[in-house]
């Protein structure tokens, strides 16, 4: 049949085949962008966790590599499983994995998961080194190197600062992330732990700490990410911190709510790339593009599983605070159309058709006189994915109850909503559609939604105008 081919993104990294989860290890070296990733080699839900590999030379388009890290077997009858983590550029050979003087070491920190049977019995933090740009690597024969005796505790991230590595990684039960301290990866100390705010509704997982810029001012500020699946919450993603970190500590700003890094339902586990160029001083991050609430469910067949366009970051200040602002970076051979509409335009409306379902729409609609409206995607008699616009609270919600299929899990069928105030009595969005993919970023990224959605029959017709009932 061809209906799977249709849920296959045509810009956003999917596998060939089987299930992909949390990317893994995104580091620059040499001309190169690693996306390594959470991957079953043996099917399409979740199990047996390796890590997939996929390499790009600009963060457009994507060549699949070979399983990097496998699963193994221990003498005592365990195995483990290569849980999340990140790689770093060991160019000063710190770890002395390496030969004297090479400065392409790639060493990669991952979660051990210690399991027999159904029961998880531990998680530790061990190393694999690859001399040869993530090709080919070889676990180091002393892991794990950080054991704290606890059943939960995973995901480290690990960044240069000053002339020490520091890690952050999480215990998801307490809510906390520890900050650790080491000069040659291998033996680590505990400098100090954050947490038990925000977000607490169910566990912390795939913290990252990292320098973003802020706008206008230069100084950069600090950004602590956590992935926190608050299941039962109206919520489930991701949130940040921003604040200050003195090599020891991480101080957060003051913020009155939680902070969400993206508004949709499948948006998770993103961390920043590792060692990007000088060329590129805004941190760089993807996301798994999927919910652990109906991952293992979604409707695609062979491949389960994507990840987000990269997302460049930057903060902006409003209110006091700082936020995160998010550009996606797309191909350039995208289908895109460029619309700027008036309150009579959108009176009006307009039907746009397009070829096929993978593309970007890019709206300006000036909102002086202008009424509530709509836009809708990937729309046709019976199904659309409808967005649509509060003029006087700033509310836009998306909603998906009829885009498609959606009963395949009884939490799938939902609506979400952002407040997106006007900028200079302006709303601006970049609509990506991506076949069962729609990331939209409003007003130059400072709210994104991320949505899944899995139409039946919709070819490239986007409807926009003023409110109007969809049956
Ligand atoms: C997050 C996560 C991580 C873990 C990985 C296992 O999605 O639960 O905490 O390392 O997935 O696949």
């Amino acid at each position: 049949s061809t209906e799977p081919a249709d849920y296959r993104p045509a810009y956003h990294y999917a596998p060939a085949k089987n299930w992909v989860n949390d990317p893994n290890g995104l580091v620059y070296l040499d001309g190169e962008y690693h996306l390594f990733y959470q991957y079953n080699p043996y099917g399409d839900t979740w199990g047996h966790m390796s890590w997939g590999h996929a390499v790009s030379q600009d963060l457009k388009t994507w060549e699949e590599l070979p399983v990097a890290l496998k699963e193994y077997s221990n003498a005592d009858s365990t195995e483990t499983m290569i849980f999340s983590g990140c790689v770093v550029v060991d160019s000063l050979n710190t770890s002395g994995f390496f030969a004297p003087g090479f400065r392409k070491g790639m060493v990669a920190i991952y979660t051990s998961h210690v399991y027999k049977g159904e029961e998880g019995l531990a998680q530790h933090q061990s190393l694999a080194y690859s001399a040869d740009k993530g090709r080919t690597w070889t676990y180091y024969g002393k892991n794990p190197v950080l054991d704290i005796g606890m059943k939960d505790f995973r995901d480290p991230n690990v960044f240069r600062y000053e002339d020490k590595w520091k890690m952050v990684v999480a215990k998801p039960h307490e809510y906390s992330v520890q900050i650790y301290e080491s000069t040659d990866l291998k033996e680590w100390k505990l400098l100090s732990e954050f947490g038990k705010m925000g977000d607490m509704a169910k566990i912390w997982e795939c913290p990252s700490l990292f320098k973003v810029p802020v706008e206008d001012t230069l100084p950069e500020k600090w950004v602590m990410m956590i992935s926190s699946a608050a299941e039962d919450t109206a919520f489930t993603g991701m949130q940040y911190f921003v604040g200050d970190f003195d090599g020891k500590k991480f101080t957060p700003q003051k913020q009155k709510e939680v902070f969400r890094v993206d508004l949709g339902k499948d948006f998770y586990a993103a961390i920043p790339f590792h060692n990007l160029p000088p060329t590129q001083p805004q941190p760089i991050m993807m996301g798994w593009v999927n919910n652990w609430a109906y991952a293992n469910k979604i409707p695609t067949e062979g491949f389960r599983g994507m990840f987000s366009l990269p997302r460049a970051l930057s903060l902006y200040q409003q209110d006091g605070v700082y936020r995160l602002r998010q550009r996606p970076i797309f191909k350039d051979k995208l289908p895109v159309r460029t619309l700027t509409m008036k309150a009579s335009d959108l009176a009006a409306g307009v039907i746009m058709k397009l070829d096929g379902n993978s593309y970007r729409v890019d709206l300006t609609v000036e909102l002086a006189e202008a009424k509530d409206f709509e836009i809708k995607l990937l729309d046709n008699e019976t199904e659309t994915s409808l967005l649509s616009y509060e003029i006087a609270t700033g509310k836009m919600t998306f909603d998906r109850t009829k885009s498609g299929k959606v009963a395949f899990h009884e939490k799938f069928s939902s609506v979400e909503s952002m407040t997106v105030m006007p900028q200079n009595g302006e709303l601006k969005l970049a609509i990506f559609v991506d076949n069962s993919v729609i990331e939209i970023y409003a007003n130059d990224g400072m709210a994104v939604l991320t949505d899944l959605v899995y139409p039946t029959k919709s070819k490239g017709v986007v409807v926009i105008g003023e409110q109007r009932k969809v049956e």
